[in-house]
């Protein structure tokens, strides 16, 4: 949702300035017009023409700037905004906040602000740790249009280690993100099932697939950024996957039988269940408890059926329920997907086939058709899988509207 807002990027002056070029890179590539206004301090640690470039606009850090055109003119930004970040925001400036201290260019503008603001605090741990600080925090962090975000314990500039970092331009850009998107799911609740299940050959080896949980987990960000309460039934993911997750419960499991008894578990007290898991279809019908060596022989594995979740799910569906599965295909795509729609008892499918170049495991980008259960096809073009889970959770909420709407 930062295509097409208004940013304002507040820096305040920390050594932790140094990484906000970064997230004017990362907002404006999301789409977002981004404008800086910076403390004199701030400017000590950025430069000034890099912050002007980046944003392809004027810095805002005189009050009475001649290029201003009107004194006022870092006041009314206010108008322009649709949301504000400070970050770095040192012990200084939340004070000013905090107190309604309005004495340069930043803390006048954030005296005027009426639109949300993500704080992202950074400064030396015993700084963060003072009592003073500590109520400052607290104070603003109690205003509706303030969110307060949390300083991850690490090594710091000064050379200490513990609490004060800022928050990395990641997580602040998928705060923003999150803070400017309409709350169209709130109080929905969401089982979603992400990544590959691991099936144990022995201690050592398994046989899985490729999932990454990349199109799962920008699923859970994108659902829970509409205010839905995520609940992830996650097979093994790496860390910067698992990331985009942050407000989202994640329960671990490893092999498809773990993820069924979980999710089926949960299900009844979901609204919406969404299956996008690579379960592996099969196990080892034993797995043996130490390692298989070697024996010079043919070694034959027995495999047996893994219980099919979608098609549980599809069995203890209640009205009310909406449940939405994947199909990942190699050929006859389409007429595959259509007939686990109607096997699984699914309400929509959505299907990805591995004949499309970039679609599918472990990339960036995926090609999807959403069916319905009504008859009714959405295809849409190769796209990056945030952009993907925006088109799917489209879909989501507007079927989830349609089953609160029906007559009990
Ligand atoms: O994780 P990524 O690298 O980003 O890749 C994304 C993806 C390709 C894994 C994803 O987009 C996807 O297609 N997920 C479903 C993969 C799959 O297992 O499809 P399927 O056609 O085999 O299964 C059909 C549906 O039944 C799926 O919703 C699947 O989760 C579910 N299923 C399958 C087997 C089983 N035992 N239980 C199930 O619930």
């Amino acid at each position: 949702m930062l295509s097409g807002k208004h940013i304002v990027v507040g820096i305040s002056g920390g050594i932790a300035a140094y990484k906000i070029p970064q997230l004017i890179r990362l907002l404006t590539k999301a789409g977002a017009e981004v404008r800086v206004c910076a403390t004199h301090n701030a400017l000590e640690f950025v430069g000034e023409v890099t912050l002007r470039t980046l944003s392809n606009a004027p810095v805002y850090s005189e009050v009475f700037a001649p290029e201003n055109n009107r004194a006022t003119e870092h006041i009314s930004l206010h108008d322009w905004a649709d949301l504000t970040i400070v970050a770095p925001a040192t012990a200084n400036i939340i004070g000013k906040m905090a107190n309604g201290i309005a004495d340069d260019a930043l803390s006048t503008m954030l005296l005027a602000m009426n639109k949300p603001i993500v704080v992202a605090p950074s400064m030396n741990t015993n700084m963060f740790l003072h009592p003073a600080v500590v109520r400052n925090i607290d104070t603003i962090g109690l205003w509706d249009n303030v969110t307060v975000m949390g300083s991850p314990e690490g090594l710091l500039a000064c050379g200490d280690t513990g609490a004060g970092r800022m928050a990395e331009p990641e997580d602040i850009c998928l705060i923003a993100d999150k803070l400017l998107e309409p709350q169209t799911l709130r109080g929905k609740r969401v089982l979603l099932t992400a990544g590959p299940t691991k099936e144990a050959i022995d201690p050592v080896r398994f046989i899985s697939n490729h999932s990454s949980g990349k199109m799962a987990y920008a699923l859970a960000h994108e659902l829970e950024k509409r205010g839905a309460e995520v609940t992830i039934i996650s097979g093994e993911v790496a860390s910067e996957v698992r990331r985009r997750a942050n407000d989202c419960t994640i329960i671990d499991v490893t092999s498809a039988e773990q993820m069924y008894a979980a999710t089926t578990e949960r299900f009844s007290q979901a609204d919406i269940a969404i299956l996008c898991a690579a379960v592996a279809d099969y196990r080892p019908e034993t797995a043996a408890d130490r390692k298989i060596k070697r024996s010079g022989e043919e070694l034959t594995l027995r495999l047996v059926e893994n219980p099919d979740i979608a098609a549980r799910l599809g069995q203890l569906k209640q009205a009310g329920q909406l449940l939405v599965g994947f199909a990942l295909e190699t050929d006859n795509a389409e007429q595959n997907a259509q007939d686990k729609l109607k096997k699984k008892n699914l309400d929509a499918i959505v299907l990805n086939s591995l004949a499309d170049k970039g679609a599918g495991f472990n990339t960036d980008t995926n090609k999807v058709t959403i069916l319905l259960a009504n008859g009714e096809a959405m295809h849409y073009p190769l796209k990056d899988k945030t952009e993907v889970a925006r088109d799917i959770a489209e879909v989501v909420t507007r079927l989830s509207d349609k089953l609160t709407s029906l007559p009990l």
